[in-house]
């Protein structure tokens, strides 16, 4: 998809859809009037006849001109209130455009609203590539449904530097998200601990990042013994994966971003049932995250030192599989007694965490696919913010809030820490159902000793299974642009 700015009238651009905005309650004035006379009030008439107020999310079109205005067709998009109106709701809207639109135009132009506050033009071209995202690496015989080629915005306030730079960006998020789409869509067969450590590797070396990968006997040697047992009941070796980006002026802050990387949760010997188990290819979100938002991280250039961290392996039940009663030492030190198999994101993230606590960061953030619970709480739309900084789950609320990723705080409540004390180790990995959530996340906190740390569950809007005005069916890269927000302000 190409954009390009033009200062050409709206009423000759010749694009196969003009698009045109209208707040709730908006009087025809301005370009809207003009191009509404030079249709002869078809525009009017139009949105009377299908009750059309300009609601955030509705729209109408008009899909002849009869070659009054230089444009084939006309979508007037509902802007919503005005009092409303954020770039968030640009985003949103590009979503809806493109599904709307895609299947049978190839140029697109967008009427001056679209670009008139710095920030609406990116925004909106990240909503139009997000929404324009399709995973069909295993369809024989099909192309896509995306026709769009061109996306012409039509304005004479922007400068065409500060468009270059705002589409550049939205291109590069975009990319990034969509790294985290696709590596949540693949098939477990394909996407193995291996693989993911090669993506790594291979995002490094596009990004000029330092990567370290650990193998199975680099795992055993350092005792990270967490992702061992984890990991012993797959024929499929475990990797540990450390990305780094150092900014080129040193500068002492520092922070760990940590993702679960569970190409396959089967559950384990605590199996789970088949209709669980089905889409638990998603349990590496957390990982994709870290990829995704590294890839970012390293043409943004922030002035801090990143380190992305992964712990990855599949949940499996072979012969060699560790077992509910089992006892691990972490590498911390810590025992850990397997009440669950189940509960294994938060036991390889204890080895993942501790080892960020070692690289001595100012702050860890880590993703996790980690609890069904946090999606009976929230919701499959809100992602569980939890920590041991308020300060830092703030900061991490505001920037997710900022670009319009829903996440909500769950509190750390001291009465539940006795759900995970062990009767024969430091800690058990699972607690009973209640407060799930929440106890995962006070297991995890044994692990990050005194660093501020926040833990984000996105067990929910990590994988949808319809889609939805924010993201496509399948993985949805929930995440990427929090963090991404949260270490470059932008
Ligand atoms: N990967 C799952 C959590 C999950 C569930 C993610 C549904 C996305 C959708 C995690 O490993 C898990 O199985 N958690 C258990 C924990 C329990 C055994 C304490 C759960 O949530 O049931
Ligand atoms: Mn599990
Ligand atoms: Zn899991």
């Amino acid at each position: 998809m190409e954009f390009t700015l033009s200062t050409e009238s709206v009423l000759k651009l010749k694009a196969d859809i003009l698009v045109l905005g209208i707040f709730k309650q908006q009087k025809y004035s301005g370009m809207l009037k003009t191009i509404n006379d030079s249709l002869g009030d078809a525009l009017k008439n139009l949105s009377e006849e299908e009750g059309f107020e300009g609601d955030l999310g509705k729209s109408v079109m008009l899909s002849r001109t009869f070659g009054k205005i230089g444009s084939k067709r006309v979508l007037l998009v509902g802007l919503g209130e005005r009092s409303e109106f954020t770039t968030n709701t640009l985003r949103k809207i590009g979503n809806l455009v493109i599904n709307k639109i895609k299947s049978f135009s190839s140029v697109v132009a967008f009427s001056s609203e679209f670009s008139g506050t710095s920030g609406y033009v990116s925004a909106l071209a990240e909503g139009l590539l997000s929404g324009s995202y399709e995973f069909k690496k295993y369809k024989s015989n099909d192309s896509g449904k995306n026709k769009v080629e061109k996306i012409i915005f039509s304005s004479k306030q922007i400068k065409p530097t500060s468009f270059k730079e705002e589409t550049e960006f939205a291109v590069l998020i975009s990319e990034s998200v969509n790294l985290a789409r696709d590596l949540v869509n693949e098939p477990p067969v394909y996407l193995t601990p291996s693989k993911l450590a090669e993506v790594a590797s291979e995002v490094a070396k596009e990004g000029d990042l330092k990567c370290e990968i650990f193998d199975y006997s680099e795992i055993e040697k350092r005792g990270m013994n967490g992702l061992m047992a984890v990991s012993s009941g797959s024929e499929e070796p475990p990797r540990f994966i450390h990305l780094t980006y150092e900014p080129s002026k040193k500068t002492k802050r520092s922070i760990a971003i940590v993702g679960k990387g569970i190409t396959f949760d089967s559950g384990g010997l605590c199996l789970k049932p088949a209709g669980s188990m089905l889409t638990m290819k998603m349990d590496m979100g957390g990982s994709a995250v870290v990829l995704g938002a590294m890839k970012a991280i390293a043409a943004l250039k922030p002035s801090m030192t990143v380190h992305g961290l992964i712990a990855s392996s599949e949940n499996m039940t072979g012969g060699k599989a560790y077992k509910p009663d089992d006892v691990i030492k972490a590498y911390n030190g810590k025992t850990i007694e397997v009440i669950n198999t189940d509960a294994e994101g938060r036991v390889v993230l204890s080895d993942a965490l501790s080892y960020a606590v070692e690289l001595k960061v100012d702050e860890i953030v880590d993703l996790a696919t980690l609890t069904g619970a946090c999606m009976v709480g929230l919701g499959s739309y809100t992602a569980g913010v939890m920590g041991n900084s308020q300060k830092l789950v703030d900061k991490i609320r505001k920037a997710s809030d900022s670009i319009g990723e829903k996440t909500w705080q769950l509190p750390m409540d001291d009465e539940l820490r006795a759900e995970i004390d062990s009767n024969i180790a430091d800690i058990k990995n699972a607690g009973s159902r209640m407060g799930g959530a929440i106890t995962a996340a006070m297991f995890l906190e044994n692990f990050v000793g005194d660093v501020p740390w926040a833990h984000i569950d996105i067990a929910g809007p990590a994988f949808m299974e319809r889609e939805s005005p924010y993201s496509p069916k399948g993985g949805t890269g929930f995440g990427v642009r929090t963090i991404i927000k949260y270490l470059s302000g932008k």
